[in-house]
């Protein structure tokens, strides 16, 4: 395991990204703040923290069939709670990789009749990028590697971890190798 992107890093880079939305939404009253479950939390819960401006919170859980069978085919498993009509949407994301994920739920924010909808993505893997999404506030580039940490999991593992990692298997042979 090779860390990437070192806790401090990450901490003082979430705290600008809060700085930077309470700034942008200190006149909206109606912001929802939506993340993708399961591995937007541990980044949702550290920049929300942070937010002075009056929000509400809902989650979305996604996930896509096999990308042999049907590329970039995305099904939702748990939908909002709230409705977001009128209302100012920050998405928040763990990775942004091939898009097809956010691409499918931002159409969906929208044709529900968000005011306005933003994404914020902790990590963003542009070089494995297959549809187009706009990231709003983006925390960091990443080269096209499998990383686990700080919400991010291979296999339901790691998800724990205070920062971000890259699984080296040759290095750890107690660590199954990523596909
Ligand atoms: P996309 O639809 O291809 O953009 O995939 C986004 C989802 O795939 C993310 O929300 C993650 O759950 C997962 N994912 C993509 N890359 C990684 C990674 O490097 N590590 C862990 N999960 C990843
Ligand atoms: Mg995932």
């Amino acid at each position: 395991m090779r860390v990437l992107i070192p806790q401090e890093d990450i901490e003082k880079r979430v705290a600008e990204l809060a700085a930077q939305i309470d700034r942008d939404y200190a006149q909206s009253e109606r912001l929802v703040c939506v993340g993708v479950l399961k591995g937007s939390v541990f980044f949702m819960v550290d920049l929300l923290k942070r937010l002075t401006v009056p929000l509400a919170i809902d989650f979305f859980q996604t996930s896509s069939y096999g990308s042999s069978t049907s590329p970039g085919e995305v099904r939702i498993r748990k939908d909002l709670d709230l409705s977001i009509r009128g209302k100012d949407v920050l998405l928040i994301e763990d990775i942004v990789d091939t898009g097809y994920t956010l691409r499918t739920i931002l159409d969906l924010l929208r044709f529900r009749g968000a005011r306005s909808v933003k994404l914020c993505a902790l990590l963003d893997k542009s070089a494995a990028r297959e549809v187009e999404v706009g990231i709003d506030y983006r925390g960091f580039e990443i080269e096209p590697l499998f990383v686990v940490g700080y919400g991010l999991d291979f296999d339901e593992r790691y998800r724990n971890l205070p920062f971000i990692a890259v699984l080296e298997s040759e290095d750890s042979p107690d660590v199954p190798s990523p596909s």
